[in-house]
């Protein structure tokens, strides 16, 4: 039988107390070895075993790139070794698989830690899954595009004619977007005319004015014309302090018929 002094028994208890402290924390903690050639695992925790499916004997010797796959982004990995080489705490997220195969989103930090008793560095790493966020994240910015592109409709009528219909509200990153979208399509499609239908905007601030005086510059940079239709005299009047129509010469039409029909007559001429 063992016996151990108080001294003995206080450390193994304060021991045991962490141990079962640092596994029920609810991430993956990792410790790893620097000094030992390809800086293997020496310690896993229970929340690391449970994230990633793989026990301690699985792991214990190993270094944990066997987490990754074809599919882990290399840039990451970069930033890892950066860490790693300057010996400085870093986090990233990168896309880890369990021992099952499946894919998950992790968000690892690593830290180097000075163990004074053996007089040695050793990286500690804490593994979160972040599946969740991540793919969350993902669907708001797909949604996001897609509402975007939806909120700039550039609607061909016939040859050498779009219109651009311009509903709701408008901010600076939604002309700044309706600039993208016109720039691009005009590009690629050669447009003689592009008609701007205001008709649905619920109210004229400061950025629709600025942002025709722009699309004007642009379009005419390209060879296209722009008419304005849906053109209200409170329109008409609120645009004088930034930008003259008039003196752009920009034709504007009360509808998108009065704008259609007037370009077949120009077209005819
Ligand atoms: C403590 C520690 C924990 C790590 N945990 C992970 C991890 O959870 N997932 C992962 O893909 N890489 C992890 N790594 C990174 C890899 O072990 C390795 O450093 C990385 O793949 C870059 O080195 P390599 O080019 O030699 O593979 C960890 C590294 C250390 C030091």
């Amino acid at each position: 039988m063992d016996y151990y002094s108080l001294d003995e028994l206080e450390v193994m208890q304060q021991n045991d107390f962490i141990r079962a402290a640092v596994d029920r924390v609810g991430v993956g903690v990792v410790i790893a070895d620097p000094e030992q050639e390809d800086t293997p695992v020496v310690y896993v925790n229970k929340g690391f075993e449970e994230l990633t499916g793989y026990e301690a004997k699985d792991v214990l010797g190993r270094n944990c790139r066997f987490l990754q796959g074809e599919d882990t982004e290399s840039e990451n990995l970069d930033k890892i070794r950066d860490a790693l080489k300057s010996k400085e705490n870093m986090k990233v997220e990168l896309r880890n698989y369990r021992k099952d195969g499946s894919e998950f989103w992790n968000e690892l930090q690593i830290y180097t830690v000075f163990i004074e008793k053996l007089n040695q560095d050793f990286f500690v790493g804490v593994q979160q899954d972040v599946t969740k966020r991540v793919e969350a994240e993902r669907l708001v910015g797909h949604y996001s595009t897609e509402v975007k592109r939806l909120s700039t409709p550039i609607v061909p009528v016939e040859d050498g004619v779009s219109i651009l219909p311009l509903i709701g509200n408008v901010d600076d990153e939604r002309l700044q977007q309706m600039l993208d979208a016109v720039s691009n399509h005009v590009q690629e499609e050669k447009e003689d005319y592009l008609i701007l239908d205001l008709s649905g905007v619920s109210f004229f601030n400061e950025e629709i004015h600025i942002g025709i005086y722009q699309l004007n510059q642009l379009l005419n940079l390209m060879g296209t014309t722009l008419i304005l239709s849906g053109v209200t005299p409170k329109f008409a009047m609120g645009s004088t302090p930034y930008a003259n129509f008039s003196e752009l010469s920009l034709r504007s039409y009360t509808s998108v018929r009065q704008a259609l029909e007037r370009i077949r007559n120009d077209i005819q001429i």
